[in-house]
């Protein structure tokens, strides 16, 4: 990939700072490229009672967590305060309470050290989160990225010139995102939050063709009107969820459930290994059924983005790019049409401050430069 290495009179150090959702997190990043630290500190304990993030809960958090996760990005990149170069934060999209916790402390840090402060877009973080895994490999503009996270499912077409990367938003989904129908349908199984990593693993055990779903083309026409996007790109996770609710109604499933969720409950920390010893074959053929649904439509559609738009290659990121099958399948789909794909490591997939921290540095390379006003953006948009 093409990379800024202009900026030679610093080394380049910035700190990033995440609070979008549920993960506190603060990296070191050198020249948008080197990863010198990236601390993150995870809140799934506090929700995971509640199944899914707890905004009020998520601010407090925060707040006790900042702190010792910056200065520990500091200490483990062995980097003082006073040697960053800039400070980025994400400015949206999120939680409006968590966004704020990051943004005053950026604020407040980029102020007293006086060096420049980045606002960076959670969505594009995740797209930089694939080129800093990809580091030196070669991709060829423009590439089709999709971010597909607990919070988002974006298509985007992305060309990069001149040192920047562009977006255009060309596809997206209509509710649920692809990782909030794996947290539902994981819930609604009994399954512990968040649900994305427990049906990932638990999926090689069942018959991915034991239940029969089906994503039907999507047609919102006042969407389509409004955004021009082409139907063929649009997603729709909200069905399956309901799918998997019917089945589980017609099929007896209950009892087994409210068992699971009670034995997995009372183990604070239940393996994959207790899962599995209160899942039937049916539920493992529903599990994988379900997988393999979600995986094959961001397949397609990803696929046919890429070959109307005339991409040259694909980058994959979000939360959901962790998933083990859609890795395996992407990249042979990929490699049948001789496109590159790359992915981000597996801790650069989620919430990660590192992400954010490689996304600022051609901005400030470009000197796009936040003003003291910049505050949280819930509903920020890319592209
Ligand atoms: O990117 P992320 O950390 O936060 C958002 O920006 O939303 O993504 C979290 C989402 C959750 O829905 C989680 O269940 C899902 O990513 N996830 C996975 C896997 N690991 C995390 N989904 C499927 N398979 C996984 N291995
Ligand atoms: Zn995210």
């Amino acid at each position: 990939m093409h990379r800024t290495d202009e900026n030679t009179q610093t080394s380049g150090l910035v700190l990033g700072i995440e609070t979008s959702c549920d993960e506190t997190s603060a990296a070191v990043v050198r020249r948008g490229r080197e990863v010198l630290s990236n601390i993150v500190a995870s809140q799934i304990a506090t929700h995971s009672a509640y199944g899914g993030v707890v905004p009020e809960l998520a601010s407090r958090e925060h707040l006790r967590n900042i702190v010792p996760v910056i200065r520990e990005s500091l200490s483990s990149a062995g980097v003082e305060i006073t040697d960053l170069d800039a400070v980025a934060v994400t400015e949206g999209p999120g939680l409006a309470g968590a966004l704020l916790v990051g943004i005053s402390y950026a604020k407040a840090l980029a102020y007293a050290i006086q060096k420049p402060l980045i606002a960076i877009n959670h969505l594009e973080g995740h797209i930089h989160a694939v080129l800093l895994a990809a580091q030196d490999t070669i991709f060829e503009s423009p590439a089709i990225a999709l971010v597909v996270s607990g919070g988002h499912t974006h298509l985007y077409f992305a060309e990069y010139a001149e040192g920047l990367w562009t977006y255009r938003n060309v596809g997206r989904t209509l509710d649920d995102a692809a990782g909030e129908a794996f947290d539902k349908v994981a819930k609604l199984l009994g399954l512990p939050y968040p649900g994305g990593p427990w049906i990932d693993a638990l999926a090689k055990y069942g018959d991915d063709a034991a239940v029969k779903f089906s994503f039907s083309q999507v047609k919102p026409k006042p969407y389509r009107a409004a955004h021009a996007m082409n139907p063929d790109f649009l997603f729709s996770f909200s069905g399956i969820k309901t799918a998997v609710l019917r089945y589980v109604e017609t099929h007896d499933m209950k009892e087994g459930i409210a068992m699971r969720r009670n034995h997995l409950l009372a183990n604070p920390t239940p393996t994959v290994a207790d899962a599995l010893a209160f899942c039937d074959e049916k539920t493992l053929g529903l599990i994988a059924s379900f997988q393999r649904a979600v995986v094959d439509d961001l397949a397609r559609k990803t696929f046919a983005a890429a070959e109307q738009l005339g991409a040259r290659s694909i980058l994959i990121s979000g939360g959901v790019a962790a998933n083990r099958e859609l890795r395996v399948r992407l990249t042979s789909a990929a490699a049948t049409r001789n496109l590159p794909i790359a992915f981000p490591t597996v801790s650069l997939s989620t919430d990660n401050a590192a992400m954010i921290a490689a996304a600022a540095w051609p901005k400030l390379c470009a000197r796009a430069i936040a003003d003291s006003a910049l505050s949280a953006q819930p509903s920020l948009t890319l592209g």
